[in-house]
């Protein structure tokens, strides 16, 4: 986080739980910051984000609370500098998807901060989706990327990668760590995939306006 330029910026933070990150975020300098999560996710529904609003209020902190998936991010009719997305895609169903929705709400330029599960030691564009191979107590996972997946996902969603690295390596069981990763939106002709994602359309500039059309029908 500290390796990033908050101040006055406008900061998104994907799946918060207690609103760490956002926090964070506040305190680097954001100059707002929109938590988001949804309750049938969390370990414990029932509490909904009380932990949330209980440490917002010790903190005296200004960061709003939005019960918003991430697949319904279009709903906010909002763009950000920033989003924060930690500890998030491995949960995620069709993580493809979600990155298209956060490239939506990103501006041009923005910068993603990522951190997720990742299958080490493969270079290997490879994903495991067995939550048993994975983290076998957890069924809310559904995937881990590895890191040259997870690198190209980012492109192919319109992201430019600045950096990725693994920063934890579990020492048993499968050869799972967590890995980082800072990427910049963009857009403009993706070499990856000459037909762009249906739901990226308006980031593929041969298309032009047509694109940007059929994009808000996508959404
Ligand atoms: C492992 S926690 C990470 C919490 C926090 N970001 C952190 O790094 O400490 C995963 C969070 O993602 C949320 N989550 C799962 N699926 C989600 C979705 N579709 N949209 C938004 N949040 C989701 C869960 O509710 C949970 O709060």
């Amino acid at each position: 986080m500290r390796r990033v330029d908050f101040r006055s910026k406008r900061v998104l933070d994907i799946g918060t739980w207690d609103g760490l990150w956002s926090f964070e975020a506040e305190r680097l300098g954001a100059s707002s910051v929109l938590a988001t999560d949804i309750n049938t996710q969390r370990l414990f529904p029932d509490q909904g984000p009380a932990t949330f609003e209980f440490a917002k209020r010790i903190r005296g902190s200004k960061v709003e609370y939005k019960e918003v998936s991430i697949y319904d991010l279009d709903s906010l009719e909002q763009q950000f500098d920033v989003v924060v997305f930690f500890g998030v895609l491995y949960h995620l169903r069709y993580p493809q998807l979600g990155l298209a929705r956060i490239r939506n709400v990103l501006k041009d330029g923005g910068l993603l901060l990522m951190e997720t599960a990742i299958l080490l030691d493969t270079e290997d564009t490879i994903i495991q989706t067995d939550h048993q191979k994975i983290y076998p107590n957890d069924v809310s996972t559904w995937n881990a990327f590895s890191g040259p997946a997870l690198v190209s996902l980012l492109k192919e969603s319109y992201f430019e990668v600045e950096r990725f690295e693994v920063i934890v390596r579990q020492n048993r069981g499968p050869k799972i760590g967590r890995g980082f990763a800072l990427a910049r939106a963009t857009s403009g002709v993706n070499l990856h995939h000459y037909f762009p994602d249906l739901y990226l359309h308006r980031f593929f500039e041969p298309y032009g306006a047509a694109s940007e059309e059929a994009g808000k029908t996508d959404r």
